[in-house]
């Protein structure tokens, strides 16, 4: 596929020299030069509010973007991902995780094959499953009522499911302990069960391949704490399911194929949430409220897809980070929800922005020469602000932010709401204002303070608000960024979906493996770091033992 270069386009040459024109004015001038400002340049779609007068942005930026996303063919790229075209090239692969949330009359083909009823299928066997556990009616082994659920998965089969349970856990069936064993590190799996009794444990195994290093070896170890009580190998059918698209290595692990719950290739790991993968989620919500979740993904969906651009919230969101990455060298993005339930938001958002459009080769092969994926972070509000706001509000580096608040708090606790959201309006007033040295001085300040006191503001941030936190707003949200990062990817010209960037280091890992586990001293061909570290690391664990 050969594309004009991005850098090449009459639209992203015109944002060149309109950035340079941005740069040098201040939202103070922007806002008190147009009165209406902070009521215009807003957005709203499906319950969700967005404001984005707070970026050093104005009419003919908006232009600009429209006619940079007509130029890269954004809205054809859009109809071929709904459509279910291979656009996901690298892979040869349909991107249609829109379809997991298609209701069930729709039609989407891939290969000439309807998979709408696939998807539904899958849907009402989860939907099956989760409430014979929720109502006691599935029983472990030695007949006891399942009372814990462990999903073992890592990146997209861990991040979202371990998101959307803490953001919904408000919904959840409160008698189940809800745990995620991910990571490799043996203190991850030991923690998650040291309380638990197998016999009233469930592991659902999550992985797309079933094959991923962490993730089996955390699911042989469940097999051997649970077969250590339960004793008999055929416990595994009532206390193991599987999530998976590799039937062949679920059934090599023991699990019966007929308690597996499968997806598709043409379903990214950090895009399965809303598929099986989310299997605990509905466990833990119901299917009634997983199917609220999804309806909210596609009423996102539908929005992305046919509201104008310049009210599409995704499209909106995505030109934003392509303009403070591309033009202002912005490096990262704040995501802050001033919610607690969404604590697990951030690093879900990492996983599907970075591995997404962490790349520097476009489509055609060719080396970028622009910035593309800024790195996610965040912290709920208002804990960060009490950690790294500073260097938000002073520090030398352009950081965006997206503040995330609801108008109902689903614990509603004398005036904290009110004091919670008051700080959202706060932040991002004075990152967007700050205070002039006159202000300071106004106040009485010695002059030799005044520049510690000083806020120089202009400093960018978006507020979306909902009305409160919900199965629907969880999904709206989700789908929100999800096209953002698609919107992404097509100015930038990459491929959003493939994620060969963590390839190389499971190789290398593997080939290491048996280097530590050898009992004779390897032979080592690696560079003398490397080579250095593994014979410290040996020598170390024999001075343990
Ligand atoms: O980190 C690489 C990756 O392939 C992710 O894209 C994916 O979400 C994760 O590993 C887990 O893969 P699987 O679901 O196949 O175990």
């Amino acid at each position: 596929m050969t594309q004009t270069p991005l850098t090449e386009m009459t639209a992203w040459k015109a944002l060149e020299s309109h950035a340079a024109q941005m740069q040098t004015k201040h939202l103070r001038e922007m806002f008190s030069s147009d009165p209406q400002r902070g009521e215009r340049m807003t957005a709203e779609a499906c319950g969700l509010f967005m404001d984005y007068s707070k970026h050093r942005i104005d009419d003919e930026t908006l232009r600009l973007f429209q006619a940079l996303a007509a130029e890269s063919g954004l809205e054809d790229r859009r109809a071929a991902m709904f459509r279910g075209d291979k656009i996901n090239v690298t892979e040869n692969r349909a991107v249609l995780h829109t379809a997991l949330r298609a209701p069930r009359e729709a039609v989407i083909e891939v290969d000439g094959h309807n998979v709408v009823p696939d998807v539904h299928a899958v849907l009402d066997k989860m939907a099956a499953f989760a409430e014979s556990i929720r109502s006691g009616a599935w029983t472990g082994y030695t007949g006891k009522p399942i009372r814990n659920v462990i999903n073992i998965g890592i990146g997209g089969s861990d991040l979202g499911p371990v998101m959307a349970y803490e953001a919904l856990r408000h919904y959840s069936q409160r008698e189940l302990t809800m745990r995620f064993v991910s990571n490799v590190d043996g203190s991850d799996f030991a923690e998650a069960v040291h309380d638990l009794d197998p016999e009233e444990t469930l592991f659902i195994v999550s992985s797309k391949t079933f094959t991923t290093l962490e993730t089996m070896t955390n699911a042989h170890s469940a097999r051997v704490w649970a077969l250590g009580k339960l004793k008999h190998r055929d416990a595994v059918a009532k206390h193991f399911v599987a999530v998976s698209t590799n039937a062949g290595e679920v059934a090599k692990f023991g699990i019966d194929t007929a308690n597996m719950f499968g997806f598709w290739d043409w379903v990214g790991g950090r895009y399965s949430m809303d598929a099986a993968i989310g299997l605990s989620t509905m466990i833990a919500i119901g299917a009634e409220n997983f199917r609220r979740m999804l309806s909210g993904f596609h009423a996102m969906d539908e929005h992305f897809r046919t509201a104008p651009l310049q009210q599409n919230l995704p499209f909106l969101m995505g030109m934003l980070t392509v303009w403070y990455t591309s033009f202002f060298g912005a490096e990262t993005v704040a995501v802050l929800p001033y919610d607690n339930y969404l604590k697990r938001f951030p690093a879900y958002l990492q996983q599907l922005t970075m591995e997404s459009n962490g790349k520097h080769v476009t489509l055609d092969g060719r080396r970028v020469n622009y910035q593309t994926c800024p790195i996610f972070w965040g912290e709920p509000g208002t804990n960060g602000q009490h950690s790294f706001y500073q260097l938000i509000h002073q520090g030398t580096r352009l950081i965006p932010c997206d503040f995330i608040g609801f108008a109902h708090s689903l614990n509603p606790l004398g005036n904290h709401h009110d004091l919670l959201m008051s700080n959202v309006f706060a932040q991002a007033e004075a990152l967007a204002f700050g205070k002039t040295a006159e202000q300071v001085k106004a106040e009485g300040t010695a002059d030799w303070l005044v520049p510690h006191r000083t806020f120089e503001g202009n400093r960018p941030s978006s507020v979306i608000l909902a009305e409160k936190m919900t199965p629907e707003i969880l999904g709206q949200l989700v789908a929100l960024y999800e096209h953002s990062v698609f919107v992404q990817g097509v100015v930038w010209q990459i491929d959003s979906f493939d994620q060969w960037g963590v390839e190389l280091g499971k190789v290398l890992a593997v080939r290491i493996i048996p280097e530590l586990e050898s009992a004779v001293e390897p032979t080592l061909k690696h560079d003398s770091s490397t080579n250095a570290l593994i014979r410290r690391y040996r020598r170390m664990r024999r001075n343990q033992a």
